[in-house]
């Protein structure tokens, strides 16, 4: 067995998500553990962490046992490094990637891969001239609960598709009497923020992966909390939406709608929650737990009743879906297909072609809400 060291940059290694699910729950348990086995090799990890706060880096860094850098050119020009990973701000990925796809690094970026469609083909274009792997972070599908529908979804439960309801989000605190549980640059135009361009590119892999292409989308945006404070504590007016819903039909014909929004306060099962309706059963999944109805166990509602309430316990008439599905964290899923790709050239489903269609939900929902109208999603080749 031989093992391969692979020098890997993280951009943005002492951010949420690069700290928590990048390093945290794949990269370090995985040098932890040895390395990744990959046929008969090891693919072991040697990490590099840039960011732009030398204090935090240098102390994140040591205790991870990796190199470090404030300066992303210096840790380009590195030759033992041969991929590098985007998990810094989304409003410097293009501009980042550009510069890791010239200096000949293997490529794995967080979401959204780019502003718009048309910049992720650059990139992709990019990356093919160069001859570079690539992978996009579609983690989701990852999700326990989503495992779950994934399943009764191969085994054929839902018959014909009918139609959906994604539901997601929570209130974020606007800074000034609660300190906000998201970073600002979410809330700014200049910082790549906005609900739809943050999580439509999840939704488009989550609804396709489940129920099938979508072909076209009606979006309505808005903006509840319109002032917030930043981590400096200075204040802000928010220029990009923090509510983002759209109406989707799929190419199949079922209908569907998702609801994302940071200014809605949680009254339902989980902070994420997928209903799905077929002609032989409904689920319905949470992050973890999933729930069942098939047409025979349907109850047979007439009508509602103005007078009385009658107590019906609509949720206790569900069944738990409660089959084991893989625990592994769904980040560390997607790195081990990268390693895979990168080392052995298997096949790596959320690649940059992934990331540009995920962007072209967003992009869609944003062409829908300035027209006013339905929007296509675009076909690629
Ligand atoms: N896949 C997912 O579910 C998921 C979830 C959350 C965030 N994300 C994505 O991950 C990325 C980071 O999000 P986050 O929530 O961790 O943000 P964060 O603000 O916590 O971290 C961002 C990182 O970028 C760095 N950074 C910010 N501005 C910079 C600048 N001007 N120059 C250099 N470095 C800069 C910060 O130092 C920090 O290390 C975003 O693109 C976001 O869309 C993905």
């Amino acid at each position: 067995m031989a093992t391969r060291t692979l020098g890997i940059i993280v951009h943005g290694a002492t951010g949420r998500i690069g700290a928590a699910q990048h390093l945290a729950n794949s990269l370090l348990p995985i040098c932890a553990e040895g390395g990744l086995p990959v046929g008969g090799d090891r693919v072991m990890p040697r990490l590099m962490f840039v960011a732009r706060n030398e204090a935090k880096l240098k102390a994140a860094a040591e205790l991870a046992g990796a190199a470090w850098t404030t300066d992303l050119d210096a840790a380009l020009c590195d030759p033992a490094y041969e991929v590098f990973c985007d998990a810094a701000a989304t409003h410097l990925r293009p501009r980042v990637l550009e510069k890791a796809i010239a200096a000949g690094k293997h490529i794995y970026t967080e979401k959204p891969l780019a502003p718009s469609v048309r910049e992720g083909q650059r990139l992709l274009q990019l990356a093919e001239a160069r001859g570079v792997k690539h992978g996009a972070v579609e983690d989701k599908l990852g999700l326990p609960g989503l495992q779950k529908l994934a399943r009764l979804v191969d085994r054929g439960f839902f018959g014909r598709m009918i139609g959906f309801k994604l539901e997601f989000g929570w209130w974020i605190f606007d800074g000034i009497e609660t300190p906000a549980q998201r970073p600002s640059w979410n809330y700014k135009k200049s910082g790549g923020g906005g609900v739809i361009f943050d999580m439509y590119p999840h939704w488009r892999y989550v609804v396709e992966g489940l129920m099938g292409p979508i072909r076209r989308v009606a979006a309505v945006a808005a903006t509840g909390t319109r002032e917030r404070v930043d981590e400096a504590g200075q204040s802000y007016a928010v220029d990009v939406e923090d509510t983002g819903h759209a109406l989707v039909e799929l190419e199949c014909g079922a209908v569907g709608v998702i609801l994302s929004s940071w200014a809605t306060r949680v009254r339902r099962d989980d902070l994420v929650v997928l209903h799905i309706d077929g002609t032989e059963g409904s689920a319905q999944a949470g992050l973890h737990r999933c729930f069942t109805q098939r047409s025979t166990e349907a109850p047979s509602t007439s009508a509602f009743s103005v007078s009385v309430d009658p107590g019906t316990d609509y949720c206790g008439q569900w069944r738990e879906f409660d089959e084991p599905v893989s625990g592994v964290n769904p980040y560390r899923v997607g790195w081990e297909a990268f390693l895979r790709h990168v080392h052995a050239g298997e096949p790596m489903a959320s690649d940059l072609r992934a990331g540009i269609r995920d962007i072209a939900l967003a992009e869609a929902c944003h062409r829908s809400i300035s027209s006013r109208a339905w929007a296509d999603m675009p076909k690629f080749s």
